[in-house]
């Protein structure tokens, strides 16, 4: 085959490398450490890196490379601030291409520690025409100017870069109003039986403290009294366990296992199935927006087994590995079919937007007829 014919084959396989890369669920770091790897890759290039400018203009906010091993990364020292030729290529949002960086004029403030770079090619990241960042290359191997194919190709990476970047902004922001708006369905659904339950207990409890009074003999005082307190003790269970949903003390006194414990004895009275806990946690506690978000998540997989799967056993299970924690919850019901679509319901989706907070990840295994399976793994680092 011919070297050229190679060669498109392998720049067309990197281009759909990064097009997938931008799509995926990996972190915005991760697509951008794949992208400045790309961009090295077709290009020959020794070193490259992409700068991401903050709202202010001043700062940078992120900074990748590839090619700068750590500790050469390190003896670089700071970040580059975006004077130099970081700054030109923001403030002047055009494509520059150099054959000696060291020696343009406008390369300022290289600190005395940064390897060499000679050849140099540096394209503005930007949506609608307003820069925020720059992917650079340096050091064309074996040795020479980039050439024009070379700035066609990273501006054509620079702006999936830029659509990354966006991206990431908009899901945050998705991610950000989807959790409250689960936030306020939860406070809305309580505050109605606070109103509801509570409110008529308490009613009924005035009712019955005037029958307490009218009473006209000392037995039918003690009779009506004797079902006011009975109200009571229903009542105080109704307000005790609407406390644990809003906020489960067992979580904050002791910890995510026996609020699971907890959690899965409560479905078992309620629900007449069989529930089954299992955790392999160790003796130190997690962070608490971990075990806040497991215990949620879990308490509304419960749920859903509850109303929706007619199962008869469901099993829990938790798994502390190094790096990461694992939650399988899977039960033996109707199963159901995920491809369905979000329906009106906010279960689902509020896992999810927990688990998007956490960088974390949830399969959900169902059809229907088979039982529903669902996996969480959470990082812990
Ligand atoms: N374990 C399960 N077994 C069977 N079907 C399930 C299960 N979990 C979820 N589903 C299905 O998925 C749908 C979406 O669940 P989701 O929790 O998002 O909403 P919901 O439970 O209907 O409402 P909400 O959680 O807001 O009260 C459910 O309506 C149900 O059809
Ligand atoms: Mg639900």
């Amino acid at each position: 085959m011919l070297n050229a014919e190679v060669d498109a084959r392998t720049t067309r396989r990197a281009l759909v490398e990064a097009g997938i890369a931008i799509t995926s669920e990996l972190s915005l770091d991760a697509v951008l450490q794949k992208l400045v790897r790309i961009a090295a890759e077709l290009t020959d290039a020794r070193y490259s890196a992409l700068g991401v400018i903050d709202r202010s203009g001043l700062e940078l906010e992120r900074f990748v490379t590839h090619g700068l091993d750590d500790a050469t990364r390190a003896r670089i020292g700071d970040l580059p601030r975006g004077k130099g030729i970081l700054g030109v290529l923001i403030a002047d949002a055009r494509p520059m291409r150099l054959d000696d960086l060291m020696t343009d004029p406008r390369a300022v403030g290289f600190p005395p520690n940064h390897p060499p770079m000679n050849s140099f090619l540096g394209v503005p990241v930007m949506t609608r025409g307003v820069a925020f960042g720059n992917l650079y290359l340096a050091e064309k191997q074996p040795s020479g100017p980039f050439s024009e194919e070379d700035e066609e190709l990273v501006i054509l990476l620079a702006s999936q870069a830029a659509v990354a970047i966006e991206n990431a902004g908009s899901v945050q922001r998705d991610a950000l109003r989807r959790a409250v708006q689960a936030q306020e369905a939860e406070r809305r659904r309580l505050a109605r039986e606070l109103h509801d339950e509570t409110g008529q207990a308490l009613t009924s409890m005035l009712l019955g403290l005037a029958a307490v009074e009218r009473a006209e003999t000392a037995d039918d005082a003690r009779a009506a009294a004797g079902e006011l307190r009975e109200l009571v003790v229903l009542t105080l269970q109704n307000v005790r366990r609407l406390a644990v949903e809003l906020r489960p003390s067992a979580l904050d006194d002791f910890g995510l296992e026996p609020a699971l414990r907890r959690l899965g004895q409560t479905v078992k009275e309620s629900g007449a199935l069989d529930v089954q806990v299992e955790t392999r946690l160790g003796s130190e506690r997690l962070l608490p927006e971990v075990e806040t978000a497991v215990y949620r998540i879990v308490q509304e997989a419960l749920t859903n087994v509850v109303k929706h799967a007619s199962a008869e056993r469901v099993s829990i299970v938790v798994t502390r590995m190094p790096e990461k924690l694992i939650v399988i919850v899977e039960d033996d019901g109707s199963g159901f079919d995920p491809d369905a679509g979000p329906g009106e319901g906010l279960g689902l989706l509020g896992m999810r937007e927990r688990v998007q907070l956490l960088d974390g990840s949830l399969t959900i295994d169902a059809s229907l007829g088979s039982g529903t399976m669902l996996a969480l793994e959470l990082p812990l680092s």
